[in-house]
């Protein structure tokens, strides 16, 4: 007669044989193997049979138990390695195809504008310099000619720092002191790319950080004629051959004197239209020569030395150029707008 360990066997394994995946054998095991299991329960039985039939019982239900158990172990085993070579065909990758093409990158519309200004004053034999963007309040205004409460310096609105006398840079031209100080006595042809911050309120023509171009050119026969000429080569090189270049007379405190230079309009060439807003002229940047007490804060003898110097913005530059209608665009991270360039 089949005992009961040996029946209980019997079926466990044929039903072990109908579980198809993971959950079931484990529901299996828990029937059988857990700690409510049937194995588990029928040992509690042992209390009720005779004495000499215990040792036998024991047995019989300790070979069950580990035989149910090396079962459990094999098939999940087996249930796993089919799961794994049925995710391997559904899933299969096929090596052949193309791969995806990489997105290219390209460079901001304000860097290629820097690097085209860069690359033709190069070839005019300016070197770069760059200078630091957080500055004191000495070399952004002092030693440019604008001592305490001089009211030009409400021309920049500045971001202070908690620190007294620390601020971030509002224009190029403190730079203008660095080289000077490096360079002097050594004749001087520089410009100076980098970030400039004001604080302004932010509308379609103004930003609170942009690129400013300083240049600079320190000598012994310096004279306003080669200011001239260099701004209109520039103009020509970056806008087209045939640009006329105007310059009026104008005021900044660390040149003197202090002219603005305008540039025939590239849509209308000067009959006048939207972009010039009807004058026919844009501006492109403010110069001058350099004044006599910034060339002494540098360290030049005035009586010995002359120099030039301009400044312009070549974020305002890459708008007249694509007719960008809002300086905000730049810093705006809209890949709609940065993809078009
Ligand atoms: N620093 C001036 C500004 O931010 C621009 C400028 C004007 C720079 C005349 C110069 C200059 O070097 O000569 O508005």
């Amino acid at each position: 007669m089949m005992s009961q360990w040996t029946e209980l066997e019997k079926r466990a394994l044929a039903e072990l044989e109908n579980c198809r995946d993971e959950s079931s054998v484990r529901a299996w095991n828990a029937k059988y193997l857990g700690k409510q299991g049937e194995i588990t329960t029928a040992l509690k039985d042992i209390g009720k049979l005779p004495k000499e039939e215990r040792p036998v019982f024991g047995q019989e239900a300790n070979r069950v138990k580990q035989a149910l158990s090396d079962a459990f172990d094999a098939r999940l085993k087996d249930i796993r390695e089919k799961e794994i070579e049925a995710n391997l065909n559904t899933d299969a990758i096929d090596v052949t195809l193309p791969g995806r093409p990489a997105r290219r990158g390209r460079l901001h519309p304000s860097t290629q504008t820097l690097r085209a200004i860069c690359r033709i004053f190069n070839e005019m034999g300016f070197q770069i310099y760059r200078s630091r963007e957080v500055e004191d309040d000495l070399t952004n205004f002092e030693l440019l000619n604008m001592p305490p409460h001089h009211p030009a310096r409400d021309m920049w609105d500045t971001f202070h720092t908690s620190t007294p006398g620390v601020l971030l840079r509002t224009h190029t031209s403190p730079g203008q002191i660095h080289v000077m100080r490096e360079n002097c006595p050594k004749p001087i042809r520089v410009i100076l790319p980098g970030m400039c911050y004001r604080y302004e309120a932010i509308t379609t023509r103004s930003e609170i950080m942009f690129h400013q171009v300083e240049g600079l050119c320190i000598g012994t026969r310096v004279t306003m004629t080669d200011l001239k000429g260099t701004i209109i080569a520039f103009a020509r090189r970056f806008f087209g051959a045939n640009r006329q270049v105007r310059i009026r007379s104008s005021y900044f405190p660390f040149t003197e004197p202090s002219i603005e230079v305008d540039m025939d309009c590239i849509v209308c060439s000067g009959k006048g239209c939207s972009l010039c807003k009807g004058t026919g002229w844009l501006e492109i940047m403010g110069a001058g020569m350099v004044h006599p007490v910034v060339l002494k804060n540098g360290g030049y003898d005035p009586d010995r030395f002359t120099g030039f110097a301009f400044g312009m913005g070549p974020e305002r530059i890459t708008m007249l150029l694509h007719a960008i209608d809002d300086i905000r665009q730049f810093w705006a991270n809209d890949l709609r707008f940065l993809q078009q360039f």
